[in-house]
């Protein structure tokens, strides 16, 4: 866990936040035990501003992932942020309820279930695909 966390705080460094200077970084382990990191990229036109943990997942599936362990997400003011509504149906896409997501609270990990942070949402399951 100390690794994801610290992966998570490296991802932060690299943030592009001129705008809300509030820099977010995401690791999220493969169920293979891979690694992969993002942090928020905002852009001129405040949309296309890409999040933490979208970057991450979205890396782990363009290498060929599906399947998930844990997330954790860091700030850098380290107040223990959890993932935005966005993020949390980006991550139900490919996790089940039970999925752990870890928030660095500063001196230690929150943890959360996906289905408590997102209950009852619309999954792949609900339209009849089988993942
Ligand atoms: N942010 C993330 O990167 N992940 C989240 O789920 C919460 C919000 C970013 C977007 C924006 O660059 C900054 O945090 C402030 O909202
Ligand atoms: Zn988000």
């Amino acid at each position: 866990m100390d690794a994801l966390l610290e992966a998570a705080r490296d991802a932060c460094e690299n943030a592009y936040v001129p705008y809300s200077e509030y820099a977010v970084g995401a690791a999220i382990e493969t169920a293979d035990g891979s690694v992969y990191v993002g942090c928020n990229v905002e852009n001129a036109n405040f949309s296309n501003t890409l999040h933490a943990e979208g970057v991450a997942i979205a890396e782990a599936v363009a290498d060929g992932h599906r399947e998930f362990a844990r997330l954790v997400v860091s700030a850098a003011a380290r107040d223990g942020v959890t993932p935005c509504g966005r993020c949390r149906q980006t991550l139900a896409e490919f996790c089940a309820e039970e999925f752990p997501v870890y928030c660095d609270t500063g001196d230690g990990l929150r943890e959360y279930a996906l289905g408590e942070l997102l209950p009852d949402t619309i999954t792949p399951e609900t339209l009849g695909v089988e993942e």
